[in-house]
């Protein structure tokens, strides 16, 4: 007998993008460079020294992208918009023919019966702003209030749901602690400024958002992880927890409760963030669900002379490994990390704004691409939405990451997401079996192997 799990009616499916990693265009219409382009174009910072010049040229393709999804019977769609474009030096002067872009991506979206789902700041900060000192510089947070403020003067009659930021995590601490992403700095105290004023942003936001976007449901997205300790002993279940304070409660806290968890602010020290009174009541003003990117499970031990979490991952012959190396394929973590959120953050309505996985895909000389375990993966994290909604999760929505192959930040090409494959040199869009499988998704509304 086969498994197969209906979805409560309404349920929405979708697939995800970002600007900097589809658009290419990069140099057109009066787009300036964003700190991507900056980063992308210093050697040795892409694993494959390529950059999002091109990438899948969506600007231009954008009509060929909306009727794949048609075709495929994907009825939601979320994309992000590239600040730059649309007001180049970050703050003052708008450029019309940014805007216009993202107008006729919303309308042809909606002549094809596809919801638009909007996030504001994938990352990729207009270099002007990183001149002035980024996100660092609290009044970043103000000009993306303004920022917000044209994009849904513009569109929020159209658009209807908007996620502030993607991954406040990522972009603070991989951007500013690690190096490994735009602006590519080292610094804690650097990376947690950067996330409070990003929280902030997202916070000064709302009520903007809520006013000129009449209607609007709005949420921020978070990379959230299952994060486990490596065994009973009580260092590794102290760094488990730091671990999931860093990268969990950090970004959930202050969104849900105006806090940041107080045994990672005594472990911060001086290094923890300036906060302004206000702050925190500006970042917990009430949003309309949380949008969750789920992707590992990580299992955590103590390490003495680790990273400054004092921690370290650990990794066992019998994970089932994903095509990146890092990563855990562990469904059930998605499980349980949705109960968890249920349980500590008061039931909130959330959506799996991300999900998928990388594989070394191959266009077959038929023009086929077969990605057997690319469906697995799917169905296993699907299953266990699936599963969470049965025991009470409010979830409402599932997006796959992502809609085709693009330029995977630091990895280049390298890695290959998408249910299109893409063929770089031609430009062609192939649908993988897993889009053909997805397809079958959206329109039953059901799970089937
Ligand atoms: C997430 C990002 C997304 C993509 C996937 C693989 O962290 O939000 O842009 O890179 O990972």
């Amino acid at each position: 007998m086969k498994d197969i799990y209906t979805f409560p009616e309404n349920f929405k499916w979708g697939t995800a993008t970002a600007s900097y990693q589809i658009e290419g265009a990069v140099n057109e219409d009066g787009r300036a460079p964003s700190i991507w382009d900056t980063f992308a174009h210093k050697s040795g910072k892409i694993d494959d020294n390529m950059t999002g010049d091109v990438t899948c040229d969506h600007y231009h393709k954008y009509k060929e992208d909306i009727a794949h999804m048609k075709d495929l019977g994907i009825r939601n769609y979320r994309f992000s918009l590239s600040w730059s474009r649309i007001i180049p030096e970050g703050s003052g002067k708008v450029n019309q023919k940014g805007l216009d872009f993202y107008s006729r991506l919303v309308d042809e979206l909606l002549t094809a019966g596809i919801t638009p789902y909007a996030t504001l700041f994938h990352w990729d900060l207009p270099q002007a702003l990183q001149d002035a000192g980024g996100w660092a510089n609290r009044e970043t947070a103000y000009k993306y209030r303004d920022y917000a403020d044209v994009v849904c003067t513009a569109l929020g009659g159209r658009v209807k749901n908007w996620m502030t930021h993607n991954e406040p995590w990522v972009h603070s601490f991989v951007g500013h602690l690690y190096g490994d992403h735009a602006p590519g700095l080292k610094d804690l105290k650097t990376a947690l400024q950067t996330a409070h004023h990003m929280l902030l942003a997202h916070g000064l936001a709302i009520p903007v958002i809520r006013e000129k976007s009449p209607g609007a449901r709005i949420g921020i997205v978070n990379n959230l992880e299952w994060i486990e300790p490596a065994s009973m002993d009580s260092r590794d279940r102290d760094a488990a927890d730091r671990h999931d304070g860093a990268f969990n409660r950090w970004f959930l806290d202050p969104v849900f409760y105006g806090s940041y968890p107080k045994d990672m602010m005594d472990w911060y020290g001086s290094d923890a963030p300036e906060i302004l009174s206000g702050d925190m009541k500006t970042i917990s003003a009430p949003i309309d669900f949380l949008g969750v990117n789920f992707y590992t499970r990580r299992i955590i031990a103590h390490e003495n002379h680790g990273n400054f979490l004092k921690c370290r991952q650990v990794r066992y012959p019998f994970m089932k490994k994903s095509n990146y190396e890092e990563w855990e394929n562990n469904a059930e973590g998605l499980y349980r990390l949705l109960i968890r959120l249920k349980t500590d953050y008061g039931n909130p309505e959330m959506m799996i704004t991300e999900n998928g996985t990388p594989l070394p895909d191959v266009l077959e000389a038929n023009g086929e691409v077969h990605d057997p375990e690319r469906i697995d993966y799917l169905y296993r994290h699907m299953g266990a939405a699936w599963q969470a909604i049965e025991d009470g999760v409010r979830l409402k929505g599932y997006f796959v990451w992502s809609l085709l192959d693009n330029f995977e930040w630091c990895l280049g090409f390298t890695k290959r997401f998408g249910l299109l494959y893409t063929d770089y040199e031609t430009g062609k869009r192939i649908v993988k079996d897993s889009g053909h499988w997805y397809s079958d998704v959206c329109r039953k509304n059901r799970i089937e192997l």
